[in-house]
């Protein structure tokens, strides 16, 4: 079958097989006839932060576990538990609506909430490690269940154990969450700040945070129903003190933000300094408003784009002498 409306990406590619499970006992029956079968298996939520490059020669299992469900609460928190086939952003419009503070700075993120803790979603100062409690996984080999703890999950900035470690070993099945009753909002990000001062918003709660998100992000990411596309494309990458230096003795202007393991450079500036901001090649290129970003116009190939951020890249390499590391998963 064809994978290409099931990736935000739009790429035209094929799987061999293709089921979706709406239980943990339909997911298990999935991965025990793929052994069977001797099929390989790529466990799809969203498709939002995947490259496909070539057809799938196995089963691709689309998650659609459901279930938003309040567990346990004390004076100060409430402790939720969420399928992993969740829209990530209909549990945080949920959330709003129940008054549950904690995720109204991850309006919007496309995906699925199997797929957060992967890469420890995260976005106008708030990632997803800081509400995060628990979740649960099925080891895709024994097939049986097993709890990680936040440490046991080791986040990171767009890092978990999911990417490494433990990479293909394991399907999210369920998240726990812990949000708060009274709000801590996060509203340090500039963006945000400039939209509550130009409506006149003085006192904000969450439901106004998670609306000036919207805003922000309407305004400068592509919609990938309209527009091929999976957010970012690249990290942001942090490079030494040192580097920072003596790179802003040559380009005076360049934004950087200190973190503990050093400064922490916005890709999509060096990409727009380098001149690509907005450019196309054929069906792909730069979106216009956020050089972070690469899109598909419409009948772009997997490996077109894969071209293109090569070819970014280097020149950002040759310019900066910072080497990007992308943020999508080539498949
Ligand atoms: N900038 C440019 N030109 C551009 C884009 C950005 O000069 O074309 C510079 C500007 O200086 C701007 C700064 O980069 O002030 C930061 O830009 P932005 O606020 O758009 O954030 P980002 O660093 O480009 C990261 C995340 C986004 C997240 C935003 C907001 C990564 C890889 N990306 O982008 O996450 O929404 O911050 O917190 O960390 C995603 O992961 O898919 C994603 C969209």
């Amino acid at each position: 079958i064809s994978l290409r409306g099931l990736n935000t990406f739009g790429i035209a590619k094929n799987a061999r097989f293709f089921t979706v499970v709406a239980s943990i006992n339909g997911l298990k029956e999935a991965l025990a006839w793929a052994k069977k079968q001797n099929q390989k298996v790529l466990i799809l939520g969203g498709g939002s932060n995947i490259l496909l490059t070539a057809d799938f020669d196995g089963l691709v299992i689309k998650i659609e576990i459901k279930g938003i469900k309040l567990i346990e609460e004390s004076e100060d928190y409430y402790w939720i538990e969420v399928g992993a086939g969740e829209i990530w952003h209909d549990l945080v419009m949920y959330a709003i609506t129940q008054n549950w503070a904690g995720l109204e700075n991850l309006s919007l993120i496309p995906g699925t909430v199997g797929a957060s803790p992967m890469q420890n979603i995260g976005a106008y100062g708030v990632e997803i490690q800081e509400v995060f409690e628990s979740l649960l996984a099925l080891d895709r080999e024994k097939l049986t269940l097993k709890t990680f703890s936040k440490e046991e999950c080791k986040f990171g900035y767009r890092e978990s154990v999911f990417k490494h470690g433990f990479k293909d070993q394991y399907v999210i099945c369920s998240v726990r969450f812990k949000l708060r009753k009274k709000p801590e909002l996060k509203v340090e990000y500039g963006a945000i700040r400039d939209v509550l001062n130009e409506n006149g918003i003085h006192n904000p709660g969450i439901r106004e945070i998670s609306d000036a998100v919207i805003a922000i992000r309407s305004s400068k990411l592509p919609d990938p129903k309209e527009i091929g596309n999976a957010g970012s494309f690249f990290k942001n990458p942090t490079i030494d003190q040192a580097k920072f230096t003596e790179l802003k003795s040559n380009f005076p202007e360049i934004p950087g933000y200190p973190t503990q393991e050093g400064m922490k450079v916005p890709a999509g500036w060096l990409i727009e300094q380098a001149g690509w901001k907005g450019k196309r090649i054929g069906e792909v290129g730069v979106h216009a408003k956020q050089a972070l970003v690469l899109v598909n116009y419409g009948d772009g190939d997997g490996m077109e784009i894969i071209r293109l951020s090569e070819q970014i890249r280097s020149s950002v390499k040759e310019k900066f002498g910072i080497e990007l590391q992308p943020e999508v998963n080539f498949i």
